[in-house]
């Protein structure tokens, strides 16, 4: 089976948190002494790839980083993780970047800058056009220009491949999207942005079909989530009971172990219940990429948990 794998294709964000530990935030004017400073890597993109590459599945990750400093660190991170960098392009100027304080008091304050994840447009697109084509499935965010992130369903629609949706941070998309995502994974506050405050994930799940989506992903945190296929079944899929210490990037962990069960053949709903103990581990651990479990402890998280 492995030689006939086919390659998972994130298109996405990469970006770098710079998080100043202090003991309130600044007010305007202000000058503090810090407690401490941390730089974590992040981007729902390459937290995504991340999350498939350390299940050991092959991940080629198609997006900019800057010329500054950061760059060649962001793109070695992902390398250690096993992510296929060959892809990966450098843009004039800051690569994305996430400068924030957080207090002691748990308050924080954040600036994102899109930087290089602002500059993947659809000439990088066309460059990799090949690879994205012969992709068993392209996973997708929203932390890329939209015009793109339209190019790249509409390739990938023309050639058959199936693309994972992740509409995060949600806004609104072209009507085309929705028929052309093959898989769609709002979670709570992102499903009522597309369809409402009111609906049950039934009446959600219903609503996402009549735009046009055939496959469903509901995610919902401690519930687990609900994964409706039209024309085939709508059930939930319950999330395993933990200790949950941080849920940084746990979607993200969710849609890269659903990605690879998917292409291992797994039915979308025995995709949901191996995703939801690989985001069941991420939660019992901190930080965001480096919380993502790897395919041993997946297993043996599952062996435990029948
Ligand atoms: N407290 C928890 N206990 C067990 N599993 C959890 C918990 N929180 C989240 N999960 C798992 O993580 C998945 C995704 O969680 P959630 O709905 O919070 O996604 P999200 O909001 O997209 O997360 P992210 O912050 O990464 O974007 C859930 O479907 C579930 O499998
Ligand atoms: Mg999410």
């Amino acid at each position: 089976m492995t030689a006939t794998r086919k390659k998972i294709v994130v298109v996405g964000s990469v970006t770098l948190d710079l998080v100043t530990r202090t003991p309130k935030i600044p007010a305007i004017g202000q000058t503090l002494i810090g407690s401490g400073f941390d730089t974590t890597p992040g981007g729902k993109g390459a937290n995504q790839a991340v999350a498939a590459a350390r299940l050991g599945y092959p991940v080629v990750m198609v997006g900019k980083v800057g010329t500054d400093a950061y760059g060649p660190a962001l793109l070695e991170n992902l390398r250690h993780a096993g992510v296929d960098t060959a892809a990966m392009e450098q843009a004039e100027g800051s690569s994305g970047l996430a400068p924030m304080f957080v207090a002691e008091t748990g308050e924080n304050s954040i600036v994102v800058v899109p930087g290089a994840n602002g500059k993947v447009d659809r000439a990088i697109i066309d460059r990799h056009a090949a690879l994205i084509r012969s992709a068993g499935m392209v996973l997708c965010q929203m932390e890329i220009p939209m015009d793109t992130l339209s190019y790249t369903l509409a390739v990938c629609a023309e050639s058959g491949v199936p693309v994972m949706l992740d509409p995060a941070p949600a806004a609104a998309l072209p009507d085309a999207a929705f028929r052309q995502s093959t898989w769609f994974t709002p979670n709570e506050t992102e499903t009522a942005f597309y369809v409402g405050n009111e609906a049950t994930v039934e009446e959600s799940a219903k609503r996402l079909h009549e735009k046009g989506l055939r496959g469903v992903v509901l995610k919902r945190g401690a519930e687990g989530a609900f994964v409706s296929v039209l024309g085939e079944k709508a059930a939930w899929v319950r999330s395993f009971k933990v200790q949950a210490v941080d849920t940084v990037a746990a979607g993200d962990c969710f849609n890269g172990a659903f990605a690879v069960a998917l292409l291992e053949d797994k039915d979308p709903w025995a995709a949901a219940r191996f995703a939801n103990a690989a985001a069941a581990i991420a939660v019992t651990r901190r930080g965001a990429q480096a919380s993502m479990p790897s395919r041993a402890d997946v297993d043996a998280f599952l062996a435990q948990h029948t």
